[in-house]
């Protein structure tokens, strides 16, 4: 009796093997061609190697913040926003021009900071013109935004690899697509995290981020008028009732963390116990019988370890961030200005 054994042609097999090849190296970045110092690993490469480029971009950020390290806080948010969309692509830095009618950042997200990407940019192409990919510059600029804001440990300064790409394409519907909105519920959270990779765990270990910089008003009143006294602590709504009047002309700016408002620290989540927070997306993190939720809270909250802990997860989580659909090798473009294709 003939057994029917199925068939695979060779041809078949290198079809696709070619296409497997195809997907790795030509549409999809790796992640792993990523490299810790990327910039210095080859000095007979004079179209990577720039050897002071971080640290170069590290003191061009922090010449132009000055004395006030506060704005750092929004390079952080840059990141996210970059790799949530498309990919750490830099996409998020292009403006809007011909080829790119409508891009990510014609939304009101109300980013600012802007001027600290092209300081270190305008740093580096000082030293070593179209090598440091403004994607590697946002990468960098997050963890060194973490290091300032967090009391400049050396153990702060964590690594990043580098070694993406800038892409050429940025697209508005994609950003409102990907990126979560502050009225998001617990589940709407967790799904948008989870599109790109992240456990519960690691999204509210990220939302840690609001532990520093600012907001501004308009991203919140919804909840101030009226507010629910079970959501907003009533002495806290009050007093951002005063900071942030109904109807008022101007959009003011508050505090993202009212106790420790300067340092990039866990005191976010002691906040989020107690009604503290700006965004109905940070109190949701409490309003869920999520158990992984309530114990990732609860171990941040934890006297003495918890702010140890929540860094060290933070730099992981941020780390993976980092090397979310990169571009690399000979994709894509090495931008001369960051708000600009070539
Ligand atoms: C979990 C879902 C998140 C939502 C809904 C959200 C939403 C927002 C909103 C509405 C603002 C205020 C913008 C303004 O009005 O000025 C803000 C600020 C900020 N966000 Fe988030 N965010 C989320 C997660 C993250 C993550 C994962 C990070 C980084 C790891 C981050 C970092 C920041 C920082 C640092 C600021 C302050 C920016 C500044 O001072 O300029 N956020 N976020
Ligand atoms: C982006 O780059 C690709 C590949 O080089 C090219 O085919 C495409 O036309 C470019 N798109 C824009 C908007 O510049
Ligand atoms: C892009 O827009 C930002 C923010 O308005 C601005 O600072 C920057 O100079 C612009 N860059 C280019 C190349 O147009």
């Amino acid at each position: 009796m003939n057994m029917e054994v199925p068939r695979v042609s060779l041809p078949m097999v290198y079809c696709f093997l070619i296409s497997a090849i195809f997907f790795q190296f030509v549409i999809a970045g790796s992640s792993d061609d990523l490299k810790v110092g990327f910039y210095s690993n080859d000095p007979t490469n004079s179209k990577t190697y720039c050897p002071s480029a971080e640290t170069t971009i590290r003191e061009a950020i922090k010449e132009a913040l000055g004395n006030d390290y506060g704005p750092a806080a929004s390079l952080i948010r840059w990141h996210f926003h970059d790799c949530f969309v498309r990919g750490c692509d830099a996409s998020v830095l292009l403006n809007k021009s011909a080829d790119i009618p409508n891009p990510e950042n014609a939304a009101f997200f109300n980013m600012r900071g802007y001027y600290l990407i092209e300081a270190a940019k305008t740093a580096v192409e000082n030293i070593c013109p179209e090598v440091v990919s403004c994607a590697d510059i946002l990468a960098f600029a997050a963890r060194d935004a973490f290091y300032l804001l967090t009391g400049k440990s050396d153990s702060d300064l964590y690594s990043v690899s580098a070694g993406r790409r800038d892409g050429n394409i940025s697209l508005l519907t994609e950003a409102t697509t990907f990126l979560p909105r502050p009225d998001f519920g617990f589940s709407q959270l967790t799904n948008s995290f989870a599109a790109k990779g992240f456990s519960t765990d690691e999204m509210i270990t990220l939302s840690g981020a609001h532990s520093v910089g600012q907001s501004h008003c308009s991203s919140f009143t919804s909840r101030l008028y009226p507010y629910n006294p079970d959501q907003i602590d009533p002495s806290y709504a009050q007093a951002l009732q005063i900071l942030c009047p109904q109807n008022a002309a101007i959009d003011g700016v508050v505090p993202q963390d009212n106790v420790t408002p300067d340092t990039l620290d866990a005191q976010y989540y002691t906040n989020v116990l107690n009604n503290e927070v700006l965004f109905f997306s940070d109190w949701a993190l409490r309003n869920t019988s999520d158990l992984v939720a309530k114990v990732t809270i609860q171990s941040y909250t934890t006297p003495l370890i918890g702010n140890a802990l929540w860094k060290s997860k933070f730099i992981a989580a941020m780390q993976k961030l980092g090397r979310l659909d990169v571009l690399t090798g000979t994709q894509g473009q090495i931008r001369k200005t960051c708000g600009a294709n070539n």
